[in-house]
């Protein structure tokens, strides 16, 4: 990769240790996937953040960063946190776990890394435009960003991700060239698309079908009329999730479907198709059910409005945790919704999730309305899970 006389001195280390490690990780990445130069990225947005996923070599890995003089030079903020910064004890996490993780936050502060906490960046001020280049991890997010908002970013690593905010830039390979962007399969939906766990669904059964029809597959959509942010969040979530897809189009929804043809190549998702991925992400009764979670990818404050609809004047009878950003947590608390939420005994969890909070070994089952959520809660959790419309979660955790 040929690099500029700016990023030959940071390889060469005159901008300190950190910088120079941040220019090693580009240069390497760089080269293996044969890019011939780096963008300037207008933002970043930087995941393992839970210490839970970290452990000590991470945390050491930050903080020797920010020792080495790391400073962020454009807007970078983070994913979730294995805990609510402000409110830990009411989720059960252990004192131990809050004191590592508040030093991987401090690292990352250190650094002039916002710590957001959120994988929901284009809610809470990380919002790039069309065509802008970014360099995002949180698979959920990249798709978001490169279809939703046609921002051009490749799935990033933590430290590709922290590397490309040490120096504002990154390698110009995959997502950040017009070739790979294009469409490579047209998809045919057809059936009902209504609530968020629909269109988690629809991602499992696009994803399902995509295995091993190349590696960086982009679908154009067909047979979408409407989507709204809520939607395409958890949509977007679940398409990275089981389909390893980092962009898709659709005519009418995404900005740079006008761009391009609908390929030949023609996949028919059926109705057939959505109730078999449905039905895959529950295995778990409802007796089972000891834990309960709505915001994978975190709650918008459209959602928070709902939930205190229709959480007012009940009392929840299990762990109920509503994941959200800290920016739409304060909303929801100026509108009255927090209160209403919490009065029934539900927990609103601030700066983390289900995913990445250490809840290991706590829970039997988990309902939920995403299906991201669904595969991880299996995964990393062990935990069974029973996958339910938005409305039937909430009465999941009543009954
Ligand atoms: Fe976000 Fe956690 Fe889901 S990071 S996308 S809420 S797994």
């Amino acid at each position: 990769m040929e690099l500029s006389r700016h990023e030959q001195a940071l390889l060469a280390g005159q901008r300190g240790r950190a910088a120079q490690k941040a220019m090693e990780i580009l240069a390497a990445l760089g080269d293996i996937y044969g890019a011939e130069r780096t963008v300037p990225v207008a933002s970043v947005q930087i995941a393992g953040v839970s210490y839970d996923n970290l452990g000590q070599a991470g945390l050491e890995f930050l903080a020797e960063m920010a020792d080495g003089g790391g400073r962020a030079c454009v807007l970078a903020t983070l994913n979730p946190a294995g805990m609510d910064v402000e409110n830990w004890q009411a989720l059960g996490i252990d004192a131990a776990f809050v004191h590592n993780q508040a030093q991987v936050l401090g690292a990352f502060a250190r650094m002039n890394v916002v710590t957001t906490c959120s994988c929901t960046p284009y809610l809470v001020g990380n919002l790039p435009h069309y065509g802008q280049h970014v360099a995002w991890a949180e698979s959920s997010a990249v798709c978001y960003a490169n279809s939703v908002l046609g921002a051009r970013t490749n799935r990033e690593g933590g430290p590709s991700a922290l590397a490309a905010a040490l120096t504002g830039r990154t390698p110009a390979y995959g997502y950040h060239l017009e070739e790979n962007r294009r469409p490579t399969l047209t998809v045919q939906v057809r059936g009902p698309l209504g609530e968020t766990s629909d269109w988690g669904a629809l991602g499992k059964a696009i994803g399902d079908a995509l295995q091993g029809r190349g590696e960086n597959p982009v679908p154009y959509i067909t047979g979408i009329e409407r989507a709204s942010l809520e939607q395409l969040k958890s949509f977007c979530a679940s398409l990275a999730t089981y389909g390893g897809s980092a962009l898709f189009h659709a005519p009418g929804i995404t900005p740079e479907a006008a761009c391009h043809k609908p390929p030949r190549e023609m996949l028919i998702i059926t109705p057939d198709d959505l109730a078999a991925a449905q039905a895959s992400l529950n295995d778990a009764s409802a007796a089972e059910v000891d834990f309960v979670s709505l915001g994978c990818p975190h709650l918008s404050i459209h959602e928070l409005a709902r939930l205190a609809g229709l959480l007012e004047g009940k009392r929840v009878t299990k762990e109920f945790w509503l994941t959200t950003a800290r920016p739409t947590r304060q909303i929801a608390e100026r509108m009255g919704y927090a209160q209403v939420i919490e009065a029934s005994g539900a927990k609103i969890a601030a700066d983390t999730c289900c995913v990445v909070a250490p809840i290991r070994g706590r829970f039997r089952a988990m309902a939920t309305d995403s299906a991201k959520a669904c595969y991880y809660a299996y995964a990393k959790n062990g935990l069974k899970t029973r996958f339910r419309p938005f409305d039937q979660v909430v009465a999941e955790a009543l009954r």
